[in-house]
C-alpha cells in the first residue's frame, strides 16, 4: 500500500462516504476534515476514520491537518451559493489552497472531483465555469512531486443520492401531477461506487497522472424519462409534465428566491449542456464496467409490499431486542 494517511475534504458527503468506504483498510488513516463533526459524528466510527472539525478554507489550518498525510482527495462542492460561500471561494479558491498545501507539506497525491461539462471560460453556467476553474487550478498546481488527477462525473446514483431521491420526495408531496422543469435534459448517470472505484484506482496508478476522467454511466437518458423511472420504482404514481422552457426559466427566477434555493436560473444554464461522455467514458479506460442504474435504483427507490416488511421487521426483532 503506497498511500498510508489520506486526507479528505467534503468526506461527510454522499459521494465522500462511498468513498471512505472504498478507501478504507487495515493500516490505513484517513482523515476527514469538515465544518460540523458532531452533524456528521456516524462518519467517524468507519474504519481508520479520524474525524476533525476545521475551517477548510483557513490556509494555516490546512497545512496543519495535511502535515504527515501522503495524499489527499477533494470532494467539497455546492450546487449552489449562499451569503456563507460563493462557487469562487469553495470550487476555485479551496482547490487552489489546497494544492498550494499539498505541495508545501510534501503530499504527492492529490485527487480532485471536478464536474462533467467543467470549463473555466466557456462553461454554460457559473457553477460550471467554477468547476473548470477549480480543477485547472489543481493541474496547474502539479509537478514532478505532486500527482494530480481529476474526475468529472455526470450526475451520481446510489443510496443517499440527492437526484433520483429527490424527485421521489417532491412527487410524494404534489398530488397527481409533477411539473418538471427541463424534461428534456440530457444524463448518463454514474453509480456512485463505480465513482469511488475509480477514485481508489487512480490513487495508485502513475498512468492516471495529470489526467481529467469523464465518469459516466453505461447509458443515456432525458430526465423526464429518469423521473418517470424513479417514481414507477418507488410506486409513487404521479403524472409527470414536462414544463415548456419559458415556463421552466420563470419557474428558476422564482425558486431561486425561496429559502434553500431548490431551483435556481445557474442551475438552469447548467442543465442546457447534455451531462453525457459520449465515446470518452473514464471508467472504462480505469477498467470499470460501468452500472446500469435499473440494477441499483430499485434497492434503495423500491416500493415494499407488506410481506416484505414484515420479514425485515422478522429478521430485525432479534436486534431491536439487543438493542433495548
Ligand atoms: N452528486 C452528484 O451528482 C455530483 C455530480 C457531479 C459532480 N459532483 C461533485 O462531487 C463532489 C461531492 O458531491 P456530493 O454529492 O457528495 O456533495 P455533498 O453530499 O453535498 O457533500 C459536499 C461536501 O462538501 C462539504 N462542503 C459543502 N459546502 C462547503 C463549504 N462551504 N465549505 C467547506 N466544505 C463544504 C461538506 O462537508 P462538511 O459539511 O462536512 O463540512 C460535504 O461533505 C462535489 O464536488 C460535487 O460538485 C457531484
Amino acid at each position: 500500500m503506497t498511500y498510508r494517511t489520506i486526507c479528505v475534504l467534503g468526506g461527510t458527503g454522499f459521494v465522500g462516504r462511498h468513498l471512505l468506504d472504498r478507501l478504507a483498510r487495515p493500516g490505513r488513516r484517513l482523515r476527514v476534515l469538515t465544518r460540523d463533526a458532531e452533524a456528521h459524528k456516524d462518519v467517524a466510527v468507519l474504519p481508520g476514520v479520524e474525524l476533525v472539525e476545521t475551517d477548510v478554507h483557513d490556509p494555516a489550518t490546512l497545512l496543519r491537518h495535511l502535515a504527515g498525510c501522503d495524499a489527499a482527495v477533494n470532494l467539497v462542492g455546492i450546487l449552489n451559493e449562499s451569503r456563507r460561500a460563493s462557487f469562487e471561494q469553495v470550487h476555485v479558491e479551496l482547490a487552489r489552497k489546497l494544492a498550494a498545501a499539498c505541495r508545501e507539506t510534501g503530499v504527492r497525491r492529490l485527487l480532485h472531483m471536478s464536474a462533467l461539462n467543467a470549463d473555466a471560460r466557456a462553461g454554460a453556467s457559473a457553477y460550471l465555469r467554477s468547476k473548470g476553474a477549480g480543477e485547472d487550478a489543481v493541474h496547474e498546481a502539479a509537478d514532478a512531486r505532486l500527482h494530480v488527477t481529476s474526475f468529472r462525473p455526470s450526475v451520481i446514483f446510489g443510496p443517499g443520492d440527492s437526484f433520483l431521491n429527490r424527485f421521489v420526495a417532491l412527487a410524494r408531496l404534489s398530488p397527481l401531477v409533477l411539473p418538471l422543469a427541463c424534461p428534456q435534459a440530457r444524463f448518463a448517470p454514474v453509480y456512485v461506487c463505480d465513482v469511488a472505484e475509480a477514485f481508489a484506482r487512480a490513487l495508485e496508478d502513475p498512468h492516471t497522472y495529470g489526467r481529467r476522467y469523464p465518469l459516466c454511466g453505461p447509458r443515456e437518458y432525458t430526465l423526464r424519462e429518469l423521473v418517470e423511472y424513479a417514481l414507477r420504482t418507488a410506486g409513487v404514481r404521479r403524472i409527470v409534465v414536462g414544463l415548456p422552457d419559458w415556463v421552466s426559466r420563470l419557474e428558476a427566477a422564482l425558486l431561486e428566491r425561496v429559502p434553500g434555493k431548490p431551483f435556481t436560473r445557474d442551475n438552469y444554464r447548467s442543465l442546457q449542456v447534455p451531462s453525457v461522455c459520449g465515446t470518452e467514458n473514464g471508467l472504462s479506460r480505469l477498467g470499470i464496467a460501468p452500472t446500469p442504474l435499473e440494477a441499483v435504483a430499485p434497492l434503495y427507490l423500491g416500493r415494499r409490499t407488506w410481506r416484505e416488511r414484515l420479514n425485515r421487521y422478522r429478521r430485525e426483532l432479534p436486534l431491536r431486542r439487543l438493542a433495548r
